[in-house]
């Protein structure tokens, strides 16, 4: 029987006893009503970088509740919590001098990106520089600016007429890429990419592809958007993506590790250039959201921002990523999977079947959380997931593998 509660990316005629009950979670472990325990091989949703229950972030959004719970930052209207976290995350990202935009949702900081980019066109005198251009693969959140820019034709079918004006390259493709710069340049606004692609299957970018993104961006006056809401903070081995592949953007999105979850922020870092270009516009911004700044969730991001540095987790992700990449290559030895990828603490692992079936037990009989793409495993732990955490998630997909039909 479906409850009140209409669930997101879920069967609506599904009910509560279809679904799993989360009542506690701590660390990387979380129960469910019926008291069984879960290792949490995916963060939650790709978020949960410093994993759960982590008191420094509660008890600094309580003290912020507690001194101003919130209050809107349109003009007239700003708050040193909202300056002070803007600081802190341009610190660590590739535009330390750069601007930063904040929303509450990766959905959210998607189309800020799209717009901001567009404006940018339009102020340079490119009025007719309005086509985005985005890859297979790529997850964009569910925004109509979003969903336009899905790579993933299932969660862009459906609704009707999208944005227009977004074309879409094959992912791995650069010579695709190049020739649809070399068609459309003169009308290309910006392009839109993860630069490890999460949510389609996790998918480093291939060598140099990156690179060639960005010269096809400078020569043709395009944008290039990194679209960091699963590669921020960390999860890569370094605290961006872009710093990773050594590739900088002039936009990034970020949401999720911002606050590792604890609070729904999002957000836009800009280039100084991209910064600089707005400051001419001698007039409103007409864009921002109602929670754009909100005083909890900025407390959540500075606290969040300081358990990664204190407790090291930007170099904890390529611990936990040997562990597992280590696990996964035995399994390819074995001849269990096809291949991996992965870089950090982001893994997928190639099966050559159904992914789903696996994902089923290692869900319900071995407690273990990992997410089925079509035929692979994606797994993107909290980074501080121990090795005993990491030995379970691993057996537990050897067992998976064991005793599920190859053809189901
Ligand atoms: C790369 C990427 N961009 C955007 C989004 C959308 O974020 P949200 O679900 O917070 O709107 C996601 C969500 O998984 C994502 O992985």
């Amino acid at each position: 029987m479906p409850n009140t509660f209409l669930h997101p990316f879920t069967n609506p005629s599904w009910g509560q006893e279809d679904l799993i009950n989360v009542v506690k979670a701590k660390g990387s472990i979380l129960w469910d009503d019926k008291g069984k325990d879960y290792v949490d091989g995916l963060a939650s949703l790709w978020y949960c970088h410093v994993g759960h229950d982590e008191k420094r972030i509660i008890n600094a959004v309580t003290d912020q509740m507690n001194t101003l719970a919130t209050y809107n930052t349109f003009a007239p209207f700003t708050n040193d919590v909202a300056v002070r976290a803007a600081d802190a995350v341009a610190e660590v990202s590739p535009h330390p001098d750069g601007r930063v935009f904040f929303a509450s949702s990766g959905s959210e900081s998607i189309d800020t990106a799209l717009k901001i980019s567009r404006l940018v066109q339009q102020r340079r005198g490119h009025a007719d520089k309005q086509i985005v251009v985005k890859r297979t693969r790529g997850y964009h959140g569910v925004n109509f600016g979003g969903t336009s820019a899905q790579g993933i034709e299932t969660n862009r079918t459906g609704w009707g007429d999208l944005v227009p004006h977004f074309m879409e390259a094959p992912a791995d493709d650069i010579e695709a890429m190049a020739s649809i710069f070399a068609q459309h340049g003169a009308n290309i606004a910006a392009v839109l990419t993860e630069p490890l692609q999460g949510a389609g299957g996790v998918f480093p970018p291939p060598e140099g592809y990156l690179e060639g993104l960005r010269r096809l961006c400078d020569d043709h006056d395009a944008l290039m958007i990194h679209d960091e809401v699963i590669c921020g903070f960390g999860r890569t081995g370094s605290w961006f993506g872009s710093q990773t592949f050594g590739v900088t953007p002039d936009l990034i999105t970020f949401a999720k590790g911002v606050t590792s979850g604890y609070q729904p922020v999002s957000g836009v870092i800009m280039s100084k250039q991209v910064g600089e270009e707005l400051e001419t516009l001698n007039d409103l911004l007409r864009h921002g959201y109602t929670y754009s700044g909100h005083p909890a969730g900025m407390a959540a991001v500075m606290a969040n921002i300081q358990v990664i540095k204190d407790d090291g987790l930007v170099e904890r992700a390529n611990y936990v990523g040997e562990k597992i990449s280590a696990g996964l290559q035995a399994l390819q030895d074995d001849g269990m999977i096809e291949s991996f990828d992965g870089v950090g603490a982001i893994w997928g692992a190639e099966l050559g079947r159904n992914a789903v079936p696996v994902r089923d037990h290692m869900l319900h009989v071995n407690g273990v959380v990992v997410r089925p793409v079509y035929t692979r495993i994606a797994m993107c732990p909290p980074l501080i997931l121990t090795d005993d955490e990491i030995a379970r998630l691993l057996d537990s997909l050897a067992e998976g593998l064991t005793v599920t039909p190859v053809d189901a």
